[in-house]
């Protein structure tokens, strides 16, 4: 099987090998990956036979766990890919209102708001996670090194992920996403939830991984992901947040995008939330 990988940050693809050789000889049952991140070690543990508990505090990474560790069998089919495809009778805007030609273009933020609407028959199921990381997944590779920590055309070179639609980077991580789908037999599970939240029992390997901190980089995964993460909920319940130009030292264009906030108690701390 072909994990979709993609440049997370912190991924452990390249250190699968590795990872691998060293657990293999160990004896346990079910493994909790509990910062599964991209989830390459989490499916790792799922194609070595484990039972796999997954957990990120970020959804986008939940869905993606979900539905290629928790989900077994079910995979997206010609007619729901035909029916995400279609133009809704009615789609929200918000993609389109908020983001325009800030990361995509127009026509690609229209293609993910009509996603977004249709995706609302899959409510819940395993199809709307593998629709959900499936986009998560597009709009990554469409973004020099991944990432939405600046806007405009900043590293835009001729490479042809960035030059594909939304659609067909959409299509594409469809396929991926459904060749990777796979049963090892067990009832794999994915969690969204704080670490400290989590209830270990039942695990006999935990798996942690967590952001390093260090003065010296960036660990802020929900300010590289924001998009993502936000459309992942189409930002329910989330407030997206502008810093303007004379902040410029920062970022180019008319304001930098630093993410959403979620909670109102949250104060933005001016020039301390960004540092590219
Ligand atoms: C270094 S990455 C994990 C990378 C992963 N092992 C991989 O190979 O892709 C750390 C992950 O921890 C998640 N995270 C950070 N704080 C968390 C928390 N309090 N609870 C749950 N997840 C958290 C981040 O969203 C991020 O995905």
């Amino acid at each position: 099987m072909t994990f979709p990988d993609t440049k997370y940050m912190g991924s452990k693809q390249n250190l699968l090998p590795f990872i691998t050789q060293n657990t293999k000889n160990l004896k346990f049952n079910t493994a909790l990956d509990a910062f599964s991140g991209s989830g390459c070690v989490a499916y790792a543990f799922k194609e070595m036979g484990k039972r796999v508990l997954t957990n990120d505090f970020l959804k986008f990474s939940y869905h993606t766990t979900r539905a290629l560790v928790e989900n077994n069998s079910t995979t997206l089919s010609d007619q729901d890919i035909t029916e995400l495809l279609r133009k809704p009778r009615q789609a929200p805007d918000f993609v389109r209102r908020t983001f325009n030609n800030l990361y995509f273009d127009q026509e690609d933020c229209e293609f993910l708001d009509n996603l977004w609407a249709n995706a609302s028959q899959f409510n819940g199921s395993l199809k709307r996670s593998l629709v959900l990381a499936a986009a998560a997944r597009a709009c990554m590779k469409k973004r020099p090194r991944g990432i939405f920590t600046f806007t405009g055309k900043k590293g835009w070179d001729g490479r042809k992920d960035l030059k594909l639609t939304m659609r067909d980077q959409f299509l594409q991580a469809v396929k991926l996403f459904n060749q990777a789908v796979f049963s090892n037999g067990k009832q794999n599970k994915s969690f969204c939830k704080d670490v400290f939240d989590l209830d270990p029992k039942d695990t006999d390997l935990v798996y942690i991984d967590t952001p390093y901190i260090s003065p010296y980089s960036d660990c802020d995964y929900t300010r590289r992901y924001h998009f993502v993460e936000g459309y992942s909920v189409y930002w329910k319940g989330l407030e997206v947040l502008l810093i303007p130009t004379h902040f410029r030292h920062f970022g180019v264009g008319d304001f930098r995008l630093l993410g959403f906030r979620e909670r109102p108690d949250l104060k933005l701390r001016k020039g301390t939330l960004f540092f590219e």
